[in-house]
Formats: C-alpha cells, sequence, structure tokens
C-alpha cells in the first residue's frame, strides 16, 4: 500500500488536517461500511438464532487476533473491553488492594488510569515527571517505590508530554507488577507488551477503530481476580457457590461489542500498512521539526510516538478553537497552556504546513519574534 492509496482510504482528509488521533482517530471507509452493513443486516433479519450468535463469536475471536497482533501478544491473553478505563478498572478491581497497600504513578496521567488507583484502597504515590527529560522518568518513578508498592501504573506515551515513560528501562529497574496505559501508544509505535503484567489498549484512537472498543493484555491471567465478571467471564457457574472462569484473559472480558462494532474494528486494524510506525515517527518528526523552526517551544522530547506538544502563541484553548475554523483539528491539554497535535501514518505534510499555516498570528504586525 503507498502513502496516497493508505490515505486516501479517510474522506475526512478531504476537509481537515485532521491530527486528534490522540483523541478519536480517523474512520476509514471500509470500517464505516463494515459497521453500516452489520447494522443494515441486525435491522432487517434480527439478532438472533444459532447461525448469528456463531457468527459473532466468531468475530470476536477474529477481533481478539487481531489486537493480539497489535500487542504481539497471545490471544489467550487478551480481554476483550469497552476502552482503557475499563481496562484500568478491571486491574485494579482484581488485584485486591487494601489501604496498607502502595501504588505508584505520575503527574501525566490520564484521568482513565488514574480515576482506578484513587477509586482503590491504596495509597497513590505520585512520581513527578512533567518537566524531567523522558530519559529520568524511570528514575523518578522508582525512587517513589517503598515496601508497601504493590503496583506501578503509568502511561507508555503521556497524553499530556507525549513523552514516552520509558517503559523499558521501567521494567529493568524493577520487578513490581507494571500496569501500562497504551492509550497513546498502541497503534502509534510497537507496545513491546509481554513484557509487562498488564497492558491497555484504546480502539478509537490510534488503531482508528470505532468508539468503546479496547483490550487488556495480562501476562499471567490466573494471578487476577476476576472482580467484575460480565457472562462473557465464566465457562461454568453454580448460583449458590461459585462459577469457573474461562481460561486465559477471555474471562476478563467486559463487553458485549456489536457485530458492527466487531466488523468495524476488523477493517480499522486490516487498513494499517505494514510500514505504520516508522512513516508515523516521521510524520511526528517533521511536525516536531516545523514547529521548532518556526520558533514554538516543543513540550515533546524528539523521537517519542506520534503526539507533538507544545506552546501557541496567546491562549492554546483559543488557538485549538480558531484553528477547527480553520480547518485543522488539534486539541489542547487541560491543565496547561499547551496545544497537542497527533501525527499517524496517514499524516501528510501538508496537514503539518496547515496547521503552521492556521498558528500564524492573523496580526501582521506580530511577526515570528512575539512568540
Ligand atoms: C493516556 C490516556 N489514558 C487513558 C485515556 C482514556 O482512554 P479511554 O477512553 O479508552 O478510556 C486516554 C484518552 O485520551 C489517554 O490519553
Amino acid at each position: 500500500m503507498t502513502f496516497e492509496e493508505a490515505r486516501a482510504q479517510f474522506p475526512v482528509f478531504e476537509r481537515f488536517a485532521y491530527l486528534n488521533a490522540g483523541t478519536n482517530g480517523p474512520l476509514a471507509r471500509a470500517t464505516v461500511e463494515a459497521i453500516v452493513e452489520w447494522n443494515r443486516r441486525d435491522l432487517e433479519q434480527g439478532r438472533g438464532g444459532k447461525p448469528y450468535f456463531e457468527h459473532v463469536l466468531a468475530l470476536r475471536e477474529g477481533a481478539r487476533e487481531a489486537l493480539a497482533g497489535v500487542l504481539e501478544v497471545p490471544p489467550q491473553n487478551v480481554a476483550l473491553v469497552s476502552s482503557t478505563t475499563n481496562a484500568c478498572n478491571v486491574v485494579l478491581a482484581g488485584l485486591d488492594l487494601t489501604s496498607e497497600d502502595e501504588v505508584v504513578t505520575t503527574d501525566i496521567e490520564h484521568f482513565g488510569l488514574l480515576g482506578p488507583l484513587l477509586a482503590s484502597p491504596a495509597k497513590v504515590r505520585v512520581a513527578q515527571v512533567r518537566d524531567a527529560s523522558p530519559r529520568e522518568a524511570p528514575r523518578l518513578v522508582c525512587e517513589q517505590v517503598t515496601s508497601r508498592t504493590k503496583l506501578i501504573a503509568v502511561s507508555h506515551v503521556s497524553w499530556v508530554t507525549g513523552n514516552s515513560l520509558g517503559p523499558d528501562e521501567l521494567r529493568g529497574q524493577t520487578e513490581l507488577p507494571i500496569l501500562l496505559d497504551g492509550a497513546q501508544s498502541a497503534g502509534a509505535c510497537r507496545t513491546e507488551a509481554e513484557a509487562f503484567d498488564f497492558y491497555t489498549v484504546s480502539g478509537q484512537k490510534w488503531l482508528c477503530g470505532p468508539d468503546s472498543t479496547g483490550a487488556l493484555y495480562v501476562r499471567d491471567p490466573e494471578r487476577l481476580r476476576v472482580a467484575l465478571p460480565t457472562y462473557m467471564s465464566q465457562s461454568a457457574y453454580n448460583t449458590e457457590n461459585s462459577f469457573t472462569p474461562k481460561p486465559g484473559a477471555p474471562r476478563f472480558d467486559s463487553v458485549w461489542y456489536a457485530p458492527g462494532t466487531l466488523a468495524g474494528l476488523l477493517a480499522a486494524l486490516e487498513a494499517a500498512p505494514e510500514w505504520r510506525h516508522e512513516r508515523t515517527r516521521e510524520a511526528a518528526s517533521y511536525c516536531r521539526g516545523r514547529l521548532d523552526e518556526a520558533g514554538y517551544e516543543i513540550v515533546t522530547a524528539p523521537d517519542q510516538a506520534g503526539l507533538i506538544t507544545f506552546s501557541p502563541e496567546g491562549d492554546a484553548a483559543e488557538a485549538a478553537a480558531r484553528l477547527f475554523k480553520a480547518g485543522v483539528v488539534v486539541r489542547d491539554v487541560p491543565g496547561t497552556n499547551w496545544l497537542r497535535a497527533s501525527c499517524g501514518w496517514w499524516t501528510s505534510e501538508d496537514d503539518i504546513e496547515r496547521l503552521l499555516g492556521g498558528l500564524e498570528p492573523s496580526d501582521p504586525v506580530a511577526g515570528p519574534g512575539f512568540r
């Protein structure tokens, strides 16, 4: 697949310089057609009968395999969930932490991870990494570890700074269980999930899947309690006593996706070319370089994943709104005065130039020196 062919899958690019996969990736035509086709089938033929359920269950296993492919792990270690937030809740609930326990995280996490940590009875210790270089992050995280620490829970790539938290180095420095929030990495770069205890995927972001899709990698499913069971979690149950969890991570399946969602997710994953990670890196590097040349202060270090966070001139929320009107979709980062551009394998140099053009002050008196 050439770059032009890859890009032509996304009609939204005819209208927008769409730089927002960190929130929701662009939808490919085939993804939406698969959803529509299944919805029509459900409408006309109903949602019952053995062949229907067999077909949907086969789609589910296909989606599990495809998501396992993204994570480069066996499908039996992958649970189907609705989001990264859902996945983090499954892990935190299953660990049965107590008020004697501690979990370590950082100051640049999303509430999708932080919420489940804060809802657990464990004490949350926070490493201050926001203003540190990505290289220092693993050490700063490890400095928060005590004899009470039961879990380290950080993102692979921060949604705030766009920087990697250095999970490989972290893994090398501790044997404690690690939960990686992969919302900003899965689909943007290799996850290398197998080295970690838990790894989450958001389907709607860099994988360009339908809303409310995702995955959870669990390295050792037997060691995590099924605290939030669904009908899909059990292979047998006894009304008064107990249930037998399914083998492997499918016991943590948290959502019954509509078949259209499954077919759409499969189509989205098929739309991604082999060269996706290289091209994402190149696009992010081009974006970073152009913003740097234009004099903007860049938050994201070189060679991270697909996010580039930077300081615009003036108010970031106003800049995001102005850019949207100009056909450029980026977001401001809450609690900061930063803008965040998401560069994926589909991002063209022209998209980045449109971002640069939209950032230009409309007042002709204000030149580059005002940045
Ligand atoms: C790092 C990070 N974690 C978690 C989330 C929440 O993702 P989800 O909607 O899949 O729960 C986001 C969403 O932006 C995110 O950026």
